[in-house]
């Protein structure tokens, strides 16, 4: 539960901060929904994440992992981002700057329209060449059986996401140590994320470090929450909408 003193309170940091940095995972899209990966019904309860979301495994069995992300990238295609997505991007338009940084792979934030954004883990709507690394859109593929995915000249492509044992897109990397180090952080937003990855954790305590505020918003709490300003322990579709408000009505 959230009390309206909390919502105040975040709502009126928020009003005051011009430098923010938002952090999103996979809960961001769960009222889109999108499975999450470690929730009660996460993909990860079901699947091995080393067999469907690594190199080793790729190389293994490529036919098993693209039918696994063909399923899911239908899931994606018949998805529509939700008040949580479109919360973020009025909040982009309201703050002089604003940086997002998604682990998600759906590219919901970029179909609402957010703008100064990374998907650090890649795009599940790409695919790469095995041969040459050329990107393609799986517009562009065919994402039928019989599987692996082939490129049109016959090669063996991979979905164009960060796995497990990879490094995460170094434009991105840059792009946030660039922003850290130009000004301090006033706020930074953990979204929908078990912020399990030393990065992620290293943005989040960054912030607090320079006396930015750290704000979770999670039914529920991780282990960053013990570092928080304030944890919202709500869906992000349900609190984002109520909190940009007090960024609108102090800007008009
Ligand atoms: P997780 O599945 O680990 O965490 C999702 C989080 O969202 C959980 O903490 C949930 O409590 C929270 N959540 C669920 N519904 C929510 C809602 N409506 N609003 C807000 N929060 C909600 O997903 P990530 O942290 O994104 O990487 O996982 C990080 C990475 O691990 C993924 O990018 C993926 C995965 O393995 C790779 O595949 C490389």
């Amino acid at each position: 539960m959230v009390s309206e003193k909390q919502l105040n309170r975040v709502g009126k940091w928020l009003a005051g901060a011009k430098r923010i940095l938002v952090i999103t995972g996979a809960g961001i899209s769960a009222e889109s929904g999108i499975p999450t990966f470690r929730g009660a019904d996460g993909y990860w309860k079901k699947h091995d994440v080393m067999t469907l979301a690594s190199p080793e495994g790729f190389a293994a069995n490529p036919a098993l992992v693209w039918e696994w992300y063909a399923e899911r990238i239908a899931t994606v295609r018949a998805a529509e981002p939700n008040a949580g997505h479109r919360a973020l991007v009025e909040l982009e338009r309201r703050v002089p700057e604003f940086i997002l940084l998604t682990q998600n792979v759906d590219g919901l934030h970029r179909r609402a329209g957010s703008q100064n954004m990374h998907e650090i883990h890649g795009s599940i709507l790409r695919a790469r060449c095995m041969e040459t690394d050329k990107i393609y859109s799986i517009d562009d593929l065919n994402i039928e059986p019989p599987f692996p995915v082939r490129t049109p000249e016959g090669n063996l492509a991979r979905p164009d996401v960060v796995w497990f044992g990879e490094i995460i897109k170094m434009d991105a990397m840059e792009a946030v140590d660039q922003y850290f180090d130009a000004d301090k952080v006033e706020m930074c937003l953990m979204i929908g994320t078990t912020g399990m990855f030393p990065y992620i954790q290293r943005w989040a305590l960054q912030t607090r470090q320079r006396d930015g505020k750290l704000i979770e918003i999670n039914p529920e709490p991780t282990m960053l929450a013990d570092f928080c300003n304030e944890v919202l322990e709500c869906n992000a579709g349900d609190c984002l909408p109520g909190l940009v408000e007090y960024v609108s009505k102090s800007t008009y």
